[in-house]
This record gives structure tokens, sequence and C-alpha cells, in this order.
């Protein structure tokens, strides 16, 4: 707490929970676009507040990419009986596998002592194989548990950084561009004031699931993602934001 008021955290914390009626903001101070350090604590306390709301026998949906993967290299639960499911939030986005919410949500359940389900399912999916994945008994199975999730912890990213890093064609990467995205989070694109433009063809959680989810925290820092994390928070539907000092103030001189 001394740290942080030193640097103003507290203050800024307080500005983003009012202006965009969030439960909790923590901010840690660095930039972790340019320090491993900042992205490591930023992890650090992505993993303390899933800590701190996780209830007994609770379904836990995660998204992939690098900060999650910190989060999870970080966690630990008080006791190895809570008995918690992780859950990958949503199947294939073409992802390498480090950063694969499968691989995620698998170690997150081992560095607990919870339980894992997995979503084998492949990228860049046609209408025709997602019917015939979706009549499958053990995606619908898995599926099924997912919707369930009490708790969504995600990533969030810039929609060029992201389609680029999940090697979108060019003819999507024009597309997207055009519909004006701006922010990516759980496969969906956004664009500045936080509508959905384009989404990702996978199974797992829809929209509609995030809206009605009791806790959905975002982990996500650096001054590049800053209007990425704002464009989210436009969308409206965070109750917890984990980020830091460079992109926190960004967005509160926007606020
Ligand atoms: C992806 C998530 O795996 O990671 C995205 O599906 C998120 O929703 C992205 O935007 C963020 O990645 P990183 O590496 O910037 O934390």
């Amino acid at each position: 707490p001394f740290i942080k008021d030193l640097f103003g955290l507290t203050d800024m914390e307080e500005k983003i929970r009012q202006a965009y009626g969030l439960q909790q903001v923590v901010i840690v101070p660095g930039d972790s676009d340019h320090s491993p350090h900042t992205k490591r604590e930023l992890g650090l306390a992505g993993a303390q507040v899933l800590r701190k709301v996780v209830k007994e026998g609770d379904v836990i949906g995660v998204t992939g990419g690098s900060t999650l993967a910190e989060v999870a290299n970080l966690l630990t639960f008080p006791t190895s009986d809570t008995n918690c499911m992780f859950v990958p939030a949503r199947g294939g986005l073409g992802e390498n596998v480090e950063l694969q919410a499968n691989t995620i949500a698998s170690t997150m359940a081992k560095r607990t002592g919870g339980q894992y389900r997995l979503l084998h399912v492949p990228d860049h999916l046609g209408d025709e194989a997602y019917q015939s994945l979706m009549s499958d008994p053990n995606i619908q199975e898995v599926v099924e548990v997912i919707r369930r999730s009490r708790i969504v912890i995600h990533g969030i990213g810039n929609a060029m950084t992201m389609a680029r890093r999940r090697k979108a064609d060019e003819r999507t990467i024009e597309l997207l561009k055009q519909e004006g995205a701006h922010a990516e989070a759980f496969g969906y694109y956004f664009d500045r004031e936080g509508n959905v433009v384009h989404k990702m063809p996978t199974v797992g959680l829809k929209l509609e699931d995030i809206m009605e989810t009791e806790v959905v925290i975002g982990v996500a820092g650096g001054s590049s993602k800053a209007e990425a994390i704002e464009s989210i928070l436009k969308f409206g539907h965070e109750d917890i934001l984990v980020t830091d000092e460079a992109a926190a103030q960004v967005i509160v001189s926007r606020c």
C-alpha cells in the first residue's frame, strides 16, 4: 500500500473503478511493455485477485495469452481442496501451444490441485465443421461445463496485434480494419466504443455468457494496450481490472 500511494496508484484505481462502475481495480507500478518484471507483477496481482474471489467448487474459464500464462505460473490456492475446475473459455483461436487457453487451464489446475477439462477444437472452423463438432457428445459436454463458469479471467489485446499473432489472412485483416476493430478479448473484436464488430468462429463461451458471468476479471497492461483496455471497459461487462501504471495513466487521462 505504501508504494502504491507513493505513485498515486490508489487514486488511479479509484478513478477507473468509478468511471467504469467496476468492483475492483488493481494497478501495479511500471510498464509491462518494457519490463518483464512489471509483467510478472501483473501476473502475480491477477493470481492474487483470482485466489480471493474463488469459492469451493467453482468453474473458472480462462483465456490464453502471455499475460494469463504469467497468472498461471504464479497461481496458488490456500488449500488443495478448493476443488475448482479450470476450463478454456473458448476453443482454438490460433495461438501457439504455450499461449493456448487449454495449456493455461491445465497449468492452473496443476498448481492449485484443481481439475481441468480441455477443448480440442481446431482453429478456423467452417460452418459445416462447426455444426458437426457441436453435435459431438464429448464436445457438447465440455461446452456445457464451460458455460457454467462462475468466474472468467481473460487477457486483452490490440486487434491488429492479435489478428497477426493468430496469422489471420490479409482479407480478414482488411475486414477487421474496415469494421473498426480496435481491441480483442476472448476471440471477439471490439471497436473503440466497445461494440463487438467481429468474432472468431469457435466453440465455448458466447458473448451472452460473458455478459452473465458473475465475476469477469481482465488482466492486461502496457502503454500499447491502454486504448484496447479502454474499449473493453466500455463494452461494460468487466467486474475486476488488473492493469499496470502505464496503461492506467492513459485510461485515467481519458476518463
Ligand atoms: C489471447 C486471448 O490468448 O491472449 C485474447 O484469447 C487476449 O483474448 C490475448 O487478447 C492477450 O495476449 P497477451 O499475450 O497480450 O497477454
